[in-house]
């Protein structure tokens, strides 16, 4: 009999101690730091937020200046990225790039002291600063035009936006962006984060944290949800195909998704909060023609599937928002990097506070003493 109990995809299992954030999943809690996501999202900015989940608690009026004054002042690429950008494929996904980008920071920013407070308060801002420029260079170099310079007159929200259209955005958009950088900040240990954790166990550079998280983000099963879903009410087309749609998928075994959560087994507070933000952006520039039919889609998925718990989660309606916004559709999992960064040096620093290397076990399940079969005979 196995020593240890096998769990598929360690379900259950307390990979960490973390003090960082906390779910409810049958409440529908999320607490950044025990300040709960909705007063967050209503009362802080992602910078403030990104400071609370990196070193722990609110800043004060100064602290919070000077932070946003040194991450404005780190937000521009050294040329020499900008020309490794440029080779490239276009048709490449954005992930690839940021991933790429992410690690090539660490051949210029190498230094390993990362027991040095000075080194990682650096390495906190650079990343913070530069993973929206390079996200918005690669989307105007992939289309062949020059990235643009970001703008100290405007805030980290309103910088991207504008790098991203060449154009300023009105405040109210900025605002609302700068909200659904808060809310996807930081989740407790899903994937990504774990995979920086592990990165972040063995020592290495935050540039390589930052880069393997990324790199586990971008799988369809983990960042890729919002992207799916403004696919799929593309396809649905109209509020009268939603209920034929949710009884096919049902029928045929299918996933919808923005449903479902391994942890919330009621609506996740956060799409609640991006659906009132949908609906204020559709108020003030005019109606989506997918909402009505996410609304009726939630309605009909409600009836059908709570009992097993299955209600929206996070990437809902955030793609809706993205849309209004002018963000293209595949740069919905590279927004979602730019604010999880935040979470994930929170738990690049909190690996570093008692570090031990992750080394889990297994369970063998192959052959043993098996005779080695000369090329010949195979
Ligand atoms: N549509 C239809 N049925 C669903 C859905 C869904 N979206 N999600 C779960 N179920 C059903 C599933 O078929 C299963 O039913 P049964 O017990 O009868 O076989 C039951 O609910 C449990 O599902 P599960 O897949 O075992 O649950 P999980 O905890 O392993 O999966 C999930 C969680 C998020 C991967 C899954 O709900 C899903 O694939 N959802 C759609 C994709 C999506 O929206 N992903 C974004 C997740 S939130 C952001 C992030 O993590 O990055």
């Amino acid at each position: 009999m196995a020593a240890y109990e096998y769990r598929a995809g360690l379900e259950g299992v307390p990979a960490t101690q973390s003090s960082i954030s906390f779910v409810d999943g049958k409440s529908g809690i999320l607490e950044y730091r025990g300040i709960a996501i909705d007063q967050l999202a209503s009362q802080s900015t992602f910078l403030e937020t990104a400071y609370l989940l990196i070193w722990g608690a609110l800043p004060s009026r100064q602290e919070l200046a000077a932070f946003e004054g040194e991450i404005q002042r780190h937000r521009r690429l050294k040329y020499r990225i900008r020309d490794m950008m440029k080779c490239f494929p276009e048709s490449g996904h954005p992930m690839d790039a940021l991933q790429a980008c992410a690690a090539a920071l660490g051949l210029f920013y190498s230094k390993r002291a990362i027991d040095d407070p000075a080194y990682m308060q650096e390495a906190v801002v650079r990343l913070l600063a530069k993973v929206p420029t390079m996200v918005a260079a690669f989307q105007l170099m992939r289309n062949g035009n020059d990235p643009v310079q970001p703008r100290d007159d405007l805030g980290y929200a309103a910088n991207f936006l504008y790098m991203l259209n060449e154009k300023e955005p009105d405040p109210f958009s900025a605002h609302i962006f700068d909200v659904c950088l808060t809310l996807h900040a930081e989740h407790t240990i899903n994937a990504s984060t774990f995979s920086a954790m592990v990165t972040a166990s063995t020592l290495t550079d935050p540039y390589a944290v930052i880069a393997s998280a990324v790199g586990t983000l971008a799988g369809p099963l983990h960042g890729g949800a919002a992207e799916e879903v403004v696919g799929m009410l593309e396809r649905i087309g109209s509020v009268e195909n939603v209920r034929p749609f949710v009884d096919r998928c049902i029928e045929q075994k299918q996933k919808i998704m923005g449903f479902g959560h391994r942890v919330y087994k009621v609506k996740d507070p956060r799409a609640t909060i991006l659906q009132n933000l949908a609906e204020q952006l559709f108020d003030r520039s005019g109606q989506d023609e997918y909402y009505a039919i996410a609304v009726e889609l939630e309605k009909v998925v409600g009836e059908k599937m709570s009992y097993k718990g299955i209600y929206p989660n996070v990437d809902f309606y955030s793609g809706l928002v993205y849309r209004k916004l002018g963000i293209p559709t595949d740069l919905y999992t590279p927004v979602f990097a730019i604010s999880r960064t935040a979470g994930w040096l929170a738990h690049w620093k909190e690996q570093l506070g008692e570090n031990r290397i992750f080394r889990p076990t297994q369970i063998y399940t192959g052959l043993h003493e098996v005779p080695y079969t000369a090329m010949d005979d195979r």
